[in-house]
């Protein structure tokens, strides 16, 4: 049988997990620790109160459930593949639901970000093209880079593999990652040539993540 692209792409899967309550581990659990990495990482960038985050992937808000009441009201925005999860997120590990308005909170496969405003400052995408091709970053990037022209950062983890093409690899935390199907790994080479092909200044980060995921920075190239 054929591997699905994407676990996330597999049909009913978000209706199925919701129902369970599921919430959590539909983001692949590791809750706290999670979303405790992402928000140091942001604070590291230089993310303030008064400034704008998307979360894209942002899943049900493992890390929105910090850093909404970290920002100002309203400066939290976030897209996912299923709003049914960002909303079950707000509803359930959120404080105080009412700092996050539920337009704030947009479903979107594409990376094409309908309706984001282009006044973000920050914008993260962890735990995402771990599960996506490298063509689909390669589009993402591409996407997101003139929709956001005021952004400072673009964080996003991903798998590496020094030599992708030899097949599946053990990476530092145990998760074995494959070239040719979830969780997908890439050459360093490859995610930098995206990076700079799409309008992108880009470094992988010396960070632990979580199974052994690396941390690439982006900024807008000029
Ligand atoms: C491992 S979870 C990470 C969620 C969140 N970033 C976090 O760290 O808690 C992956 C998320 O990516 C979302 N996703 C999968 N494919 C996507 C796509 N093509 N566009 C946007 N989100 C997608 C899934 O719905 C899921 O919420």
């Amino acid at each position: 049988m054929a591997h699905p692209v994407s676990p996330y792409l597999v049909p009913g899967f978000y209706d199925s997990a919701l129902a369970k309550g599921r919430h959590r581990d539909i983001v692949g659990g590791r809750w706290d620790e999670t979303g405790r990495i992402q928000m140091q990482i942001l604070r590291d960038a230089g993310m303030q109160p008064d400034h704008r985050l998307l979360d894209i992937g942002a899943g049900s808000l493992r890390l929105g459930c910090k850093a909404v009441p970290f920002l100002n009201p309203g400066h939290y925005w976030a897209t996912d593949a299923s709003r049914a999860l960002m909303l079950r997120g707000r509803a359930v590990e959120l404080a105080q639901p009412d700092r996050l308005p539920e337009h704030h909170l947009i479903e979107d496969s594409t990376f094409a970000l309908p309706g984001v405003p282009p006044t973000m400052d920050f914008a993260i995408v962890f735990g995402v093209f771990t599960h996506l091709p490298l063509t689909t970053l390669k589009a993402a990037l591409i996407q997101i880079r003139p929709r956001l022209p005021q952004l400072r950062r673009l964080l996003f983890s991903v798998f590496l593999s020094p030599d992708p093409a030899a097949g599946s690899r053990r990476q530092a935390d145990g998760v074995v990652t494959h070239p040719d199907r979830p969780p997908y790994h890439f050459s360093q080479f490859d995610v930098m040539q995206a990076c700079t092909g799409s309008g992108w200044h880009a470094t992988a980060e010396p960070v632990m993540l979580p199974r052994g995921q690396v941390l690439i920075a982006a900024t807008p190239a000029p």
